[in-house]
């Protein structure tokens, strides 16, 4: 059995836990900027970020950031990888992923997702619970697509996108990197890097920019 650690304690590194261990991966513990963390669960707080380092040279190698944030969750896991840890790949067992789909290393595949044929998931991306990941997608590092989303085949989303709960694309949509697609919106088609678009079909949300919303 592979022991990891989480960098984590919030709501998002709850539903990470089950996964890794519904996923056969023994929990170490969690590291957290705030000493008051509580458990989760069985599994307790090692430390914050700093601890990290020391855990490695105790001999821990693999590790995971169940981090909702798409930047921060990319710049931790870079930060381990330069003190050599290696990232997990978790995937539920429950979720459907095509023998000819690839998955990047630090990203999970929640419980009922699918991730059809020829889709490639970066790194540090969120499948979250139920999501739809049509054949030949292609979803850059650091994305997140919402619980009950779906992409229809050959849609492209660039890097760090947020795609929001019970949204979905239109087969070949393109979605720029650092965009945000707000819950229950309908993309149709293109949509610009670093803006917050909803509705359908989606639309840009005047006066809000995606860094603002982040
Ligand atoms: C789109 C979104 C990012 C905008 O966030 P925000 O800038 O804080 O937006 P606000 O709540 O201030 O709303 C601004 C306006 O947009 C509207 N709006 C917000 N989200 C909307 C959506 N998804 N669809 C349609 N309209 C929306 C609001 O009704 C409001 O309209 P008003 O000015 O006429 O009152 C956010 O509402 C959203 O949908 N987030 C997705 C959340 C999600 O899926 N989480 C998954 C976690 S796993």
């Amino acid at each position: 059995m592979s022991t990891l650690l989480l960098v984590g304690g919030g709501g998002h590194a709850k539903v990470v836990l089950d996964i890794a261990h519904a996923a056969g991966f023994s929990v170490v513990g969690f590291l957290d900027p705030d000493p008051a963390a509580p458990p989760i669960g069985e599994v307790r707080r090692l430390g914050d970020d700093a601890t990290a380092a020391a855990l490695r040279a105790q001999g821990l190698t693999l590790a995971f950031v169940a981090l909702g944030d798409n930047r921060l969750r990319r710049k931790i896991g870079e930060r381990l990888r330069a003190e050599g840890f290696r990232l997990a790949t978790l995937v539920h067992p429950s979720a459907v992923v095509s023998p000819s789909a690839s998955i990047g290393e630090g990203t999970v595949i929640m419980p009922l997702a699918v991730v059809n044929a020829a889709a490639r998931i970066g790194e540090y991306v969120i499948v979250n619970t139920g999501a739809i990941v049509e054949h030949d997608c292609v979803l850059g590092d650091g994305v997140h697509v919402a619980p009950r989303s779906a992409l229809g085949g050959c849609c492209t989303l660039g890097e760090e996108v947020f795609f929001g709960l019970g949204a979905c694309a239109r087969p070949l949509s393109r979605i720029g990197a650092g965009a945000i697609v707000g819950a229950g919106a309908v993309v149709v088609g293109e949509i610009m890097a670093n803006i917050v678009v909803v509705g359908a079909p989606a639309r840009p949300l005047p006066g809000v920019d995606s860094e603002a919303v982040l």
